[in-house]
């Protein structure tokens, strides 16, 4: 079956590598790649949240490392994505302390409202659901994260709330 390759148009602003370079600067030169995890969240952040082949080569360059070894990386942590996703991703805890709390009816309430399944995109681009791992906020389950932030003790009347600020553009994903 042929893969699809999504395009995406890469621009490795003069902010963007400032920030880059600085989370480098961390690290000895000869150990460029510590940074490549913070490095990725950078990228992604500032690319409409997905990771393309070519802008995993781009990180790839700027660590001094091959791109395979981003590959890896990017491939294996679900926080990483390499398609083009929702702006908006409910991302659920689906760990026990969570479920138990109530966390599948709410993703069922979610996807319902979204006329959406799981892991798929809304059609004007805006939403997706998604279930992950205890994102270690268990004393405030059920919650999800939203960008880099977490929403906690969450019910439906707070799910409804949500979707109508982020259809009304107010809710803040990126923490700088
Ligand atoms: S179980 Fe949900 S945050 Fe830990």
């Amino acid at each position: 079956m042929e893969k699809t390759h999504y395009k995406q148009e890469i621009n490795m602003t003069p902010e963007l590598m400032a920030r880059i370079n600085e989370l480098i600067s961390h690290y000895p030169e000869d150990k460029r790649k510590s940074a490549l995890l913070p490095v990725l969240h950078e990228a992604q952040d500032a690319h409409e949240n997905w990771l393309s082949i070519e802008l995993q080569d781009k990180v790839a360059e700027i660590l001094h490392i091959k791109p395979v070894e981003v590959y890896e990386v990017v491939t294996f942590y679900t926080m990483y994505n390499t398609k083009p996703i929702g702006k908006y991703m409910f991302e659920f805890c689906q760990t026990s302390p969570c479920c138990l709390k109530g966390t599948e009816d709410l993703m069922d309430y979610t996807c319902e409202k979204l006329g959406v399944k799981v892991g798929e995109t809304t059609a004007d681009g805006l939403f997706e659901v998604r279930g992950v791992e205890c994102l270690g906020a268990c004393g405030y389950a059920p919650m999800m994260q939203l960008g880099d932030f977490y929403k906690e003790h969450l019910t439906e009347d707070k799910i409804d709330q949500l979707i109508t600020d982020c259809r009304d553009d107010k809710i803040i994903l990126h923490d700088k």
